[in-house]
């Protein structure tokens, strides 16, 4: 008999209150897809890419007067260095963008680092625009400002949409990502667990998803014991929230993403360093969310069921404790070796739910282990799946979207690692072996019937600003995921018809 002890969050209320009374006010809301126009709108200054090489031909083709400002300037085509230059009316008539040597080959957002450098006005690359999407999908990835809590100025430039390119499609993916970014950076005393479930819920308003929550106590009664255990602590209940969207009769595609909205490590409390940015642990959550909204601006052929297991690992006397044995949805009673591996244990439930209808493809995404920022770092989104096929489509799909993703095994031999000598399982190894591997061999576990099953180890972070990538919460592999998405159902679609 394992004792679940209950708690009535209602009765600390006022705790809650005083946290909304001490919320700052919104600030401006940057529009930044309003930086992408559509090829209908005329005039814009030109942007010209040129090489090394290049230059001298071009520079012998202006006048002389611009000829010698673009020296004067000491542009030489380098890689990523641009020089605006005055036309007869001494606005800005034309910007070259180097693109260094003709061989070299450029990461494709680099040259949306412009958008931050510009002045305010309308701009459009010379045709023919190389990697045309990406270089539009950069400018609004570039341009993003996380602005909700102090006054700050936004990019201005605004880019006219090259040829081929669907402008609808790319600022579709950058609201995505911008709204991933957002939920990872805003802080937990403004996205603790039912902050998060409302935010899926204006979400799911806004494309007609439904969404439904089991929330504090009501998880042990539905059994969902082990998001119970780990978000019990907490002032704010735990729960999971369950969004689905789309026609029953379309093939299922189930995401789960990790909603530890603060992991203080619980009990095993971490040191104030590997605290600090522990606000993005609900990374996977903000991650999956941005990828169901691709999907559903996309109207793609899918039943889409998100699942998010949105809890905070906080630190009471009713906290779970190392040693303790938790019961699990599936049945198993798992032995609790740290309280700081939480991410594994509510996931596991939520994967186990998500089992039972036998999707045709499930995915998680989860800020799970320190292990994987160590193998990987954080440009990389690793990620564990036994299905081939499904992993080199999702291979694929990272270099072609430039989202960067890296296959890990589900190495089976480890699995034996996770035995227990007085529960079913325990929910971490000891050894220090393979960190991220290991706790993704729990979550498989608890999916048993599901044929294609991948879990994502993501970081969720950019510590350091990259082309398209400024400082801060980061939306990782779910471009990329959305192609595989596309792709899978877009090809089922017209077997069938
Ligand atoms: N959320 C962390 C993992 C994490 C830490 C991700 C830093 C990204 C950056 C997770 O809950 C955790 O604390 N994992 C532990 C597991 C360990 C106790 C087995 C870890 O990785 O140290
Ligand atoms: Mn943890
Ligand atoms: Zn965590």
């Amino acid at each position: 008999m394992i004792h679940h002890p209950t708690h009535c969050w209602s009765a600390r209320a006022p705790v809650k209150s005083a946290a909304i009374a001490n919320k700052v006010s919104p600030k401006k809301v940057f529009p930044v897809t309003d930086l992408l126009l559509n090829r209908t709108r005329r005039k814009a200054t030109p942007i010209h890419m040129v090489t090394t090489q290049g230059l001298s031909a071009l520079l012998r083709g202006l006048d002389k007067s611009q000829s010698a400002w673009i020296k004067a300037q000491g542009f030489s085509g380098k890689t990523g260095t641009h020089v605006t230059i005055p036309g007869k009316t001494g606005a800005i008539g034309l910007v070259l963008y180097g693109t260094g040597e003709e061989s070299q080959q450029s990461e494709p957002f680099l040259p949306a680092k412009l958008v931050s450098s510009l002045p305010a006005g309308t701009y459009a690359f010379d045709e023919p625009v190389k990697n045309g999407e990406l270089i539009a999908l950069g400018w609004l990835m570039e341009s993003y400002r996380f602005g909700a809590y102090r006054s700050s100025s936004a990019p201005e430039a605004q880019l006219v949409a090259p040829k081929r390119v669907d402008a609808d499609a790319v600022r579709a993916k950058a609201e995505a990502v911008n709204l991933t970014r957002n939920l990872i950076n805003t802080p937990a005393n403004d996205m603790g667990p039912d902050a998060l479930e409302a935010a899926i819920r204006t979400m799911a308003k806004q494309h007609g998803a439904k969404v439904s929550s089991i929330v504090g106590n009501q998880l042990l009664k539905r059994n969902f014991p082990m998001i119970h255990a780990v978000g019990r602590a907490s002032d704010i209940a735990p729960r999971l929230v369950d969004m689905t969207w789309g026609r029953n009769t379309h093939p299922k595609l189930t995401l789960v993403g990790k909603g530890v909205c603060f992991d203080t490590g619980g009990l095993n409390l971490k040191p104030g360093n590997s605290m600090a940015l522990m606000k993005k642990d609900m990374g996977g959550a903000a991650n999956v969310l941005g990828l169901a909204s691709m999907i559903m601006q996309a109207k793609l052929p899918v039943r889409l069921r998100v699942l998010i297991p949105a809890v905070e690992n906080s630190v009471s006397a009713g906290a779970f404790r190392p040693g303790d044995i938790l019961p699990s949805r599936k049945g198993l009673s798992v032995e609790i070796g740290n309280t700081d591996a939480e991410g594994r244990l509510v996931l596991a439930d939520a994967l186990h739910l998500a089992d039972e209808e036998k999707p045709d493809l499930l995915v998680d995404m989860a800020t799970l282990t320190g292990a994987a920022r160590v193998a990987v770092g954080p440009d990389l989104a690793p990620f564990y799946t036994d299905d081939d096929d499904l992993a080199a489509a999702i291979s694929n799909a990272g270099a072609s979207t430039n989202d960067p993703v890296w296959r890990m095994p589900f190495w089976s031999p480890y699995d034996e690692w996770l035995a227990s000598s007085v529960a079913d399982l325990n929910h971490i190894t000891s050894g220090g072996f393979a960190g991220s591997i290991t706790a993704g061999l729990f979550l498989r576990r608890f999916v048993e019937k599901t044929q294609s099953y991948v879990h994502f180890d993501i970081f969720g972070w950019t510590p350091k600003a990259k082309p398209g990538r400024p400082m801060g919460g980061e939306a990782c592999a779910i471009r990329a995921l959305f192609q595989v998405v596309e792709q899978r159902y877009k090809q089922k679609a017209s077997r069938r018809r």
